[in-house]
């Protein structure tokens, strides 16, 4: 066991990363439940070596904090990259876990002056992982006092006011920042050059996504075969919150409806009346590709208009639902705005006007 692993919450990150300044959003792709935050605790994967998938950043990152530690230095500052629900706050523990130092975490939008930065950079210890979840949200205030902190392990501190004022430099740990983001574009250029090791998450491939399924259901005690595991896999839209998401609702179907074991046949009734359709879009999935094919008859369209369309934030749209639409081939991004692609209109049993071929 690691000599000290208590996690430290500042303010309430958001557990579904960055809606790109929206309230903090949940993609949920059936009814949350309260039950669900608490055994998501016990979901998330300890070591890196429990996560699923994502080989080529599992390998990068072993490397990167085997070699940290051989050095007995903490690791590099690490960014995890990627739509909600793919692992990034679960690698940030981990991260923390494997380094054998605490965790302490906040969020962009819970710093809100400098001073709540500095509060937290003094409070760590040597080594630890400070975890700055929509790490994009961060003020630039606060951002100003991370880049001596990230690279000389200094604060910056200002005394006094207008022409006397003067500042002093504080000495911090060495520490791990481990920021977590939606999208590296959102991030001021000097924030993310100082990132040691980017690593960029990708959707999960449905062997991933069963594997995930599988293991949850161990260790929730559910019972599911082959075809149930791989039915909510292939509907959980490539995320692992998702798909744990997706398998307790499938439970609780189970458990009402049946003997409470999961069939591929219990998993695709129970997936269809949550409204999850076979290739897992849920509804605000469908309201927008139902309107970028009728609504606005395949023409371009804009984000924001699309996400009034919807009745969804624009980050929200951005950040959650389209990532997965443009890597099904179900959506298109063009300089004038989203269209839909040919498989959207198959998608939802609609012939593909004649215009809409032209303008693809
Ligand atoms: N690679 C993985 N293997 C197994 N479970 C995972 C993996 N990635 C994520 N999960 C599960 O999905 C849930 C959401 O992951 P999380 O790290 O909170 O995502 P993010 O911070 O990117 O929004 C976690 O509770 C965890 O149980
Ligand atoms: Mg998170």
């Amino acid at each position: 066991m690691s000599p000290r692993q208590e996690t430290v919450r500042n303010g309430a990150p958001s557990h579904d990363g960055g809606s790109g300044g929206a309230a903090p959003n949940r993609p949920v792709k059936a009814e949350a439940d309260p039950r669900d935050e608490v055994e998501d605790q016990g979901l998330r994967p300890q070591r890196l070596e429990e996560f699923v998938g994502q080989a080529e950043l599992k390998d990068h990152l072993g490397i990167v904090l085997g070699a940290a530690r051989k050095r007995r230095q903490p690791a590099d500052h690490l960014l995890f990259v990627g739509p909600p629900g793919l692992g990034k706050t679960t690698l940030a523990g981990i991260v923390a876990k494997e380094m054998g130092v605490g965790l302490r975490v906040t969020s962009g939008p819970a710093l809100v002056r400098g001073g709540d930065l500095a509060a937290q950079l003094n409070d760590l210890q040597e080594g630890d992982v400070l975890f700055v979840d929509e790490i994009h949200r961060m003020p630039r205030p606060v951002e100003e006092v991370l880049y001596p902190a990230m690279e000389d392990f200094e604060l910056d501190i200002l005394l006094g006011k207008g022409p006397t004022a003067r500042s002093i430099r504080l000495p911090l740990p060495r520490f791990t920042l481990v920021g977590a983001t939606t999208r590296t574009g959102l991030l001021s250029a000097p924030l993310r050059d100082r990132f040691g090791f980017v690593a960029r998450l990708d959707y999960y491939d449905d062997t991933d996504l069963e594997q995930i399924v599988v293991r949850a259901a161990g260790i929730l005690d559910i019972d599911v075969d082959g075809d149930g595991a791989s039915e909510i896999a292939r509907r959980s839209r490539g995320t692992p919150r998702i798909a744990n998401r997706l398998l307790r609702r499938v439970r609780d179907y189970a458990e009402v409806r049946g003997d409470g074991r999961i069939s591929g046949t219990v998993a695709a009734e129970g997936l269809t009346l949550f409204g999850v359709d076979r290739i897992g879009l849920d509804k605000v999935d469908r309201a927008i590709l139902d309107a970028v094919c009728v609504r606005f008859a395949g023409r371009p369209v804009g984000l924001s208009t699309l996400a009034t369309a919807v009745g969804e934030e624009a980050g929200t749209v951005e950040d959650v639902y389209e990532p997965f639409l443009l890597q099904q081939g179900l959506l298109q991004r063009t300089p004038r705005g989203r269209v839909p692609a040919p498989a959207a209109w198959h998608h939802l049993g609609l012939p593909q006007p004649p215009t809409q071929a032209r303008l693809i």
